[in-house]
């Protein structure tokens, strides 16, 4: 499809400590979900939306992101004309499509902050957010296509929701909305890992987002939050009140990568897929 979005942020920066050992030496974003990393899902979900440059906030220990999204001469040069080279078509048709830039977040300070350092590659224009660790599939149309489709309508920030168990909205930003169309809400207020308690709602957001580029200056005026951390939801949250904010229940399904059993289920249904294809 065509967007007008060109751009499409991957914060990258996070520690991952939910799978250690596994990420001391190597990135989150690289566990395979098959053969597959999770980054490379996510760019391809973008590329889907019709995004075309993808900016990674990256950290310490995240290089093999960057190797990933570049060639590998020797190893092409070692499989060049044998039965294994159409393996790399996918990850190379993606590094023709899209250009890749990348900036470091010095300090891990949440994921409003790393948004934050992402103004950089960003500029003054509306851009995509893809978390990769949450991995989202739909049939027909990507999640990020879809909101790309709304906001052409609606011109402002748009987050993805998902309606989550009341035992886990202290795991998510929670938001309260006043429904204007199927699936799609208006945010009247919005709190970052709410006590099922205190929640507006059990709507979450997950990983994926639009952002408008007044979003910089509001995040660098944000306090730090919950756990000391800028959060992106209490920067949101300054925008919602003045009604420029948007939730959209998304088709499709989420994974959420980022936590073992997450993982676990979304290797299986790939796995799954893959058998059913064949067949
Ligand atoms: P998470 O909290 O899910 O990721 O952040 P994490 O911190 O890497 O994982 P755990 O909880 O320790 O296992 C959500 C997203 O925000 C990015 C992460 O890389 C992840 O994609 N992030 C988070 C940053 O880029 N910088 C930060 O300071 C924090």
């Amino acid at each position: 499809m065509s967007s007008t979005i060109n751009k499409c942020l991957f914060p990258v920066a996070g520690y991952g400590t939910r799978f250690l050992p596994a990420t001391k030496a190597m990135p989150k974003e690289m566990l395979p979900i098959l053969t597959k990393p999770l980054i490379q899902y996510g760019v391809e979900e973008a590329v889907a939306a019709g995004m075309t440059q993808m900016a990674f906030i990256t950290g310490r220990g995240k290089r093999a992101i960057e190797d990933h999204f570049d060639t590998s001469y020797e190893l092409e040069h070692q499989i060049k004309g044998t039965d294994k080279e159409p393996l790399l078509d996918g990850i190379r048709g993606l590094i023709d499509k899209c250009s890749f830039a990348y900036t470091r977040q010095i300090e891990m300070r949440g994921l409003g902050d790393a948004i934050m350092e992402g103004g950089k590659l960003i500029g003054d224009e509306a851009f995509g957010v893809i978390l990769a660790d949450d991995l989202c599939t739909n049939g027909n149309e990507c999640v990020m296509s879809q909101m790309a489709k709304l906001y052409e309508e609606h011109n402002c920030c748009i987050v993805a929701i998902e309606d989550v168990p009341e035992q886990d909205v202290s795991s998510y930003g929670i938001i309260e909305g006043e429904q204007i169309a199927d699936g799609v809400f208006k945010v009247l207020n919005m709190v970052e890992k709410p006590k099922p308690e205190d929640a507006p709602s059990n709507m979450g957001i997950i990983g994926r987002y639009i952002l408008t580029p007044d979003i910089f200056d509001v995040l660098r005026n944000t306090p730090l939050g919950k756990n000391g951390e800028l959060q992106i939801t209490d920067a949101l949250n300054t925008l919602a009140k003045q009604g420029k904010v948007m939730a959209y229940r998304f088709k499709g399904r989420r994974f959420d990568c980022g936590s073992v059993s997450g993982f676990v289920a979304a290797t299986n249904y790939f796995y799954e897929k893959t058998l059913q294809e064949k067949s």
